[in-house]
């Protein structure tokens, strides 16, 4: 037999190439190929002998549609992210910048779990035991009978799993973190592709053999994707996760792919010397307290999953060099690029020779289009150097005709800035509630179908 040539994977997709190449093919990322050495792969022809044994074809009508059952993991917002909870047999991703509160929060849940009578594991590969139970104190879990292994090899993880700790078959198991897990049977080193590629395959499908629910923590690399093959993403049936900065007490997780639920939707925690607490109430916790209106700043409203809340974009427009920079924190930058192009030609707000800074105040990240306005009106606001009046909420998506399209779910934006004492808003006129005119609950409405003309609402007001 031929003896198999290496081939070489990309550590930022996966993709594979035969030769070495500067760039990768498949997403263009440079200097991202390391050599592999082939495994053993499955020939064409075993792989059509397993598929022989598959079921029969059936019609869609014809099979029964069961619900998954979801274990609640006592953490609510975890929960919320989840769907509902920990699903048998499901597997989910949760990245995350270090530090952020992974391990915390995993153990935290699995303390939970365990003291709802499931059978649970911690799989620890970058802690030891000790830091581990030391983590435990700190967090007021005492007691605790959760299960911790400290082991990187896979085929002993494996066996542990199979070995039914506890007397039972697991529930629940959580691996922190994949990168550290590593196969013998892999020649390529700890951490490397191929390895965190290899042993999250087989842990999926050792999750998915014994119904166990499991947790797979994986690190984040700087450009806030997570480290490794993105095909880890595909593996498994939830992806998660962490956001916000280090600095606040704030932490975010998102769902950005569920198989058993909603994504986009959003758990907000609260870092506090005992663990992290979930916040059942977050609509007001990005914003900066100002106490008169100060330049360059402005609320909006935003719909994260099923929760509106409130938060601040801060703006700095300031004299740049010859090259002036644009800087966003928490929103797109190549997005501000484009909202700057779009205030410069449609409302003649000119930004070309300065610095442009934007900021969204508690680091959540904001993705969708909804923030427009908001942004623009900072921009411009600091520009002037005028704040924006007091009580000043704004939201809508702002096209590159200059047109203001409306938000999804605009009424439900409203009526969260009037509970929280907002009294003016500007909103894409598609967003203006049909009964209720330009007043709603204590807020005055006033719509815009452009952005000229919402800057110029901006300016005749008080
Ligand atoms: P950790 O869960 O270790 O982060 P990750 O696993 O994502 O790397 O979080 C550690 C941070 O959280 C650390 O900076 C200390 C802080 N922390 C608290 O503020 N309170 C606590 O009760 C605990 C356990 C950690
Ligand atoms: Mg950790």
């Amino acid at each position: 037999m031929a003896k198999d040539k290496p081939t070489y994977v990309c550590s930022e997709c996966g993709g594979n190439s035969p030769r070495w190449l500067g760039q990768c093919p498949h997403c263009k990322a440079w200097n991202t190929l390391v050599e592999q050495a082939s495994e053993p792969n499955a020939t064409s022809k075993n792989r059509f002998a397993s598929l022989a044994g598959t079921q029969a074809v059936q019609a869609l009508a014809d099979i029964e549609a069961s619900d998954v059952e979801r274990t609640p993991t006592g953490l609510e917002e975890l929960d919320r992210v989840l769907g509902g909870g920990m699903v048998e047999g499901g597997v989910v991703l949760i990245g995350g910048d270090p530090g952020i509160g992974k391990s915390t929060l995993l153990l935290q849940a699995l303390d939970a779990l365990q003291r709802a009578g499931q059978n649970t594991l911690y799989v620890t590969g970058e802690e030891s035991g000790a830091q581990v139970a030391l983590r435990s104190r700190r967090l007021g879990i005492d007691g605790s009978r959760v299960q911790v292994l400290a082991e990187i090899q896979l085929e002993k993880i494996l066996a542990t799993l199979a070995a039914h700790p506890g007397g039972r078959p697991l529930q629940v198991v959580v691996i922190d973190s994949i990168q550290t897990v590593y196969s013998d049977a892999l020649t390529s080193a700890p951490g490397s592709v191929a390895q965190v590629r290899e042993c999250a395959a087989h842990l999926t499908r050792a999750a998915k053999a014994s119904g166990v629910a499991m947790v797979l923590v994986g690190h984040v690399t700087k450009e806030g994707a997570l480290a490794g093959p993105r095909v880890l993403e595909h593996m498994v049936d939830t992806v998660l996760y962490f956001e916000g900065d280090t600095h606040s007490s704030y932490r975010l997780v998102r769902a950005i792919k569920n198989r058993f639920g909603a994504v986009n939707e959003i758990g907000v925690f609260a870092m506090t010397e005992r663990g992290l607490k979930g916040v059942s109430n977050p609509s007001a916790i990005f914003l900066s307290q100002h106490r008169e209106p100060v330049p360059g700043s402005c609320v909006l409203v935003t719909l994260e999953g099923t929760r509106p809340m409130l938060v601040e974009i801060q703006a700095l427009v300031d004299n740049g060099g010859p090259s002036p920079r644009r800087l966003s924190v928490g929103l797109e930058r190549d997005r501000l690029a484009l909202l700057l192009a779009v205030l410069h030609r449609h409302a003649g707000v000119a930004c070309m020779d300065q610095d442009v800074f934007v900021n969204a105040v508690g680091g959540v990240r904001i993705s969708e289009p909804a923030a427009d306005l908001a942004v623009m009106l900072a921009v411009a606001s600091s520009l002037r150097n005028k704040p924006l009046p007091r009580g000043f909420i704004a939201f809508g998506e702002v096209g590159l005709a200059g047109e203001v399209r409306p938000a999804p779910r605009g009424q439900e934006r409203l009526r969260e800035a009037a509970k929280l004492g907002f009294s003016v808003a500007l909103v894409p006129r598609a967003n203006l509630p049909k009964k209720a005119g330009r007043e709603l609950e204590g807020l005055t409405l006033h719509p815009v179908e452009r952005i000229d003309e919402a800057l110029d609402i901006v300016r005749g007001l008080p």
